[in-house]
């Protein structure tokens, strides 16, 4: 059993609990193998979709998760921009509760929105990103492709590369990374860092150069066009030169080491045109979509964790 109710963030997640997700997200793996995807498991449950940003990956992993187990799943889409903060949350919690639903898994632009309708509603809620604070389940999805890839994953070497200040993957990323025992650094320029940047201890670097020969693990995040309200990186041209995925730094790369990135990526930005199309053996490093596949299993792991015991 989980120690927790909901999953709002990592901190609340023990080691005990990241294991047993882990080792279910392997048995549900297997069933996505098979030709019938479908476990009964979740017959009977109710689960809701509630997104207040647009996502096409995150909220269709989370409903293929919860038809494949069988439950019952209604999406519930709500433009951020129609929003007026704080009531509209209340009055959505209030129709949820009306509804009686078993689980609730929410995006949020809000920091803080998934544990608000945690305490207001006592419905087990899954986070699937509030604003830029976190995104746990990109998280564990990301951590079992890595431990699924290295064999002595413990001592994994992880850079995660760019806009960290708008990320909520990677305060999600960094969090669990580090409580498993990897090595994690950061490469990013200072104004794309958070000011609270020592909280969480990690080595920073401002050009991937400096990391790209040494890592298993270079983990490119979205620049989050969105959340800048200002030109915060002056030119495209000056992220290509000390942040981007290109091929020549691709061939500087350790021979077993890895590729990801959360999605939706911008080509010819984080990752070149030429990287995104590697085909054959060079493709092999490349990890986006196995990533995607592995979030759908972890996701079912949690439902099955939350709901189906
Ligand atoms: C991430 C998100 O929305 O936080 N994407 C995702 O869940 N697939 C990362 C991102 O958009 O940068």
């Amino acid at each position: 059993m989980l120690s927790v109710k909901s999953i709002l963030n990592i901190e609340d997640l023990s080691l005990e609990d990241i294991d047993l997700v882990l080792s279910n997200t392997d048995s549900f793996l297997e069933v996505l193998g098979r030709d019938l995807k479908k476990v009964p498991t979740l017959r009977g449950k109710t689960i809701i979709n509630l997104f207040f940003e647009p996502s096409t990956r995150t909220k269709t992993s989370f409903e293929l998760a919860a038809k494949r187990m069988n439950a019952d799943l209604v999406n519930f889409s709500a433009p951020a921009s129609s929003l007026k903060k704080g009531e509209s949350i209340i009055d959505t919690v209030k129709t949820i509760i009306a509804m009686k639903v078993d689980l609730i898994i929410v995006r949020h632009p809000d920091s803080g929105a998934a544990k608000f309708i945690f305490i207001k509603t006592n419905i087990p809620v899954i986070n699937a990103g509030d604003g830029k604070n976190e995104h746990p389940t990109q998280a564990l999805l990301d951590l079992h492709t890595i431990k699924k890839r290295f064999k002595d994953f413990k001592k994994v070497k992880v850079a995660i590369v760019g806009d960290i200040l708008n990320s909520r993957v990677a305060r999600s990323n960094i969090k669990l990374f580090k409580k498993v025992g990897f090595d994690v650094s950061v490469v990013s320029p200072p104004m794309l860092l958070p000011e609270n940047m020592d909280y969480f201890n990690v080595d920073i670097k401002n050009n991937i150069d400096d990391v790209i020969g040494e890592v298993d693990v270079i983990y490119m995040l979205r620049m989050q066009f969105e959340r800048h309200n200002r030109e915060l990186y002056p030119s495209v041209r000056e992220y290509n030169e000390y942040l981007s995925l290109n091929m020549d730094r691709v061939s500087k790369m350790k021979k077993e080491s890895i590729v990801m990135h959360p999605g939706p990526v911008n080509r010819g930005i984080e990752i070149s045109e030429e990287v995104m199309n590697l085909s054959g053996k060079g493709s092999d490093r490349l990890l986006i979509n196995t990533q995607v596949t592995y979030g759908v299993a972890v996701r079912m792991a949690l439902l099955y964790l939350l709901l189906g015991q």
